[in-house]
């Protein structure tokens, strides 16, 4: 088995899950966030500033990979890993989700999907196996089950058909995996916000056996208070032994209210995107450098913040910067975005240590939002 979850403590306030993963580039701490590496570079971020982030795994997607530069050459390069110099933990989204949000012209059949790329129009075709052919080649750690996500609102036939196809296809994918010793597999629990095929999904997911599971169909739109209640009914039909990755989620109310529900990963572009237009999240909530209040703010953007950017540049300097389109600017933000998340996971992960996670989310709610929502 290509990775291990070990439960080190369940918060006695809270509920939620303080673990370890183990995989073959090394350990990581749960719960935490991954950040997105899309096209085998976590935007304007190198390595060595992701490692000095203390970034413990990141997430790259089959989807842009298999387009450009396309599988064959990454595995010639000698995999992901090496291909971007990154030799901590690698997660790969299978496309499932990339495919129906990006491409044009798609066609779902039992066999796969066709669609036509959003590069240059190509027609092209994913199966189950041709996405597993993929992921083995690029090499992740792990590998994400290709799926359907249904999309929000749906009619509740779709869903069901939905589901159904995506547990066959992950039977199918399950079948084609060609490296379990090296590379773990994740199914994906689909079922929209219907909580009675969230349970069938669930169920005929983990009757496959997989090392982890991923929760898709989440954060396509519906209201946050929909997404909790869905996510509260699903992970307690995944096995205690086993990790729960909600994909897409990453804004710190849901990182903190999926940690209480059970939730052990996360990923989400939110960070690096808004980062590039110059917003940023701080211990006050988010802050919209390019706002002319801040032409002559020559303090810290964020002071309660120690990273590099906080550490060494002022608001001013950065307004300028982002203002001038300076690509310096845009690492500057980036940077403080994904050390403000990670470190929001490190704080949650001490809390539930702590057996006071409640009690964090009251005060960062109260903090970031200026309110308990
Ligand atoms: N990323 C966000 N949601 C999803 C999903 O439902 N499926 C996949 N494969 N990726 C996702
Ligand atoms: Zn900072």
């Amino acid at each position: 088995m290509a990775v291990r979850y070990e439960l080190i403590k369940v918060c006695k306030q809270s509920g939620a899950r303080l673990g370890k993963l183990h995989t073959p580039h090394g350990t990581i701490e749960t719960p935490i966030f991954m950040p997105v590496g899309t096209q085998a570079t976590v935007k304007t971020m190198s390595p060595e500033e992701l490692k000095g982030m203390e970034a413990q795994i990141i997430l790259s997607n089959t989807y842009h990979l298999f387009l450009r530069p396309g599988h064959e050459l990454v595995a010639e390069a000698g995999g992901l890993h090496t291909f971007m110099n990154w030799d901590r933990p690698i997660l790969t989204d299978s496309g499932g989700f990339q495919v129906f949000s990006l491409s044009n012209l798609r066609k779902i059949s039992e066999e796969g999907v066709e669609f036509r790329s959003h590069l240059n129009g190509e027609k092209l075709f994913l199966s189950p196996e041709k996405v597993m052919g993929i992921e083995n080649a690029l090499g992740a750690d792990i590998m994400m089950a290709f799926d359907e996500c249904a999309p929000y609102p749906a009619e509740r036939k779709y869903v069901e058909d939905s589901v159904a196809l995506t547990y066959r296809w992950a039977k199918r994918c399950k079948e084609a995996h060609k490296r379990p010793d090296v590379q773990a597999l994740f199914g994906i629990v689909q079922g929209g916000m219907y909580a009675d095929l969230r349970k069938q999904s669930a169920e005929q997911l983990v009757e496959l056996d997989f090392p982890g599971y991923g929760i898709g169909g989440l954060s396509v739109g519906e209201p946050k208070e929909l997404m909790y209640e869905t996510l509260e009914v699903t992970t307690p039909l995944l096995p205690v032994s086993k990790p729960r990755y909600l994909m897409g989620v990453g804004s710190p109310d849901a990182l903190i209210q999926g940690s209480i529900l059970g939730v052990d990963m996360f990923d989400c572009v939110l960070p690096t995107r808004i980062a590039r237009n110059g917003t940023t999240m701080t211990s006050e909530g988010r802050l919209v450098i390019r706002n002319a209040k801040f032409t002559r703010d020559f303090g810290p953007l964020d002071p309660a913040c120690d990273c590099y950017t906080c550490r060494n540049y002022s608001r001013a300097y950065l307004r300028h910067l982002i203002k001038a389109d300076e690509t310096f600017g845009l690492r500057l933000t980036t940077y403080h975005n994904l050390y403000f998340l990670l470190n929001l996971m490190k704080q949650v992960r001490q809390a539930i240590r702590e057996d006071r996670l409640l009690d964090f989310q009251k005060e960062f709610m109260t903090q970031y939002y200026g309110s308990l929502h």
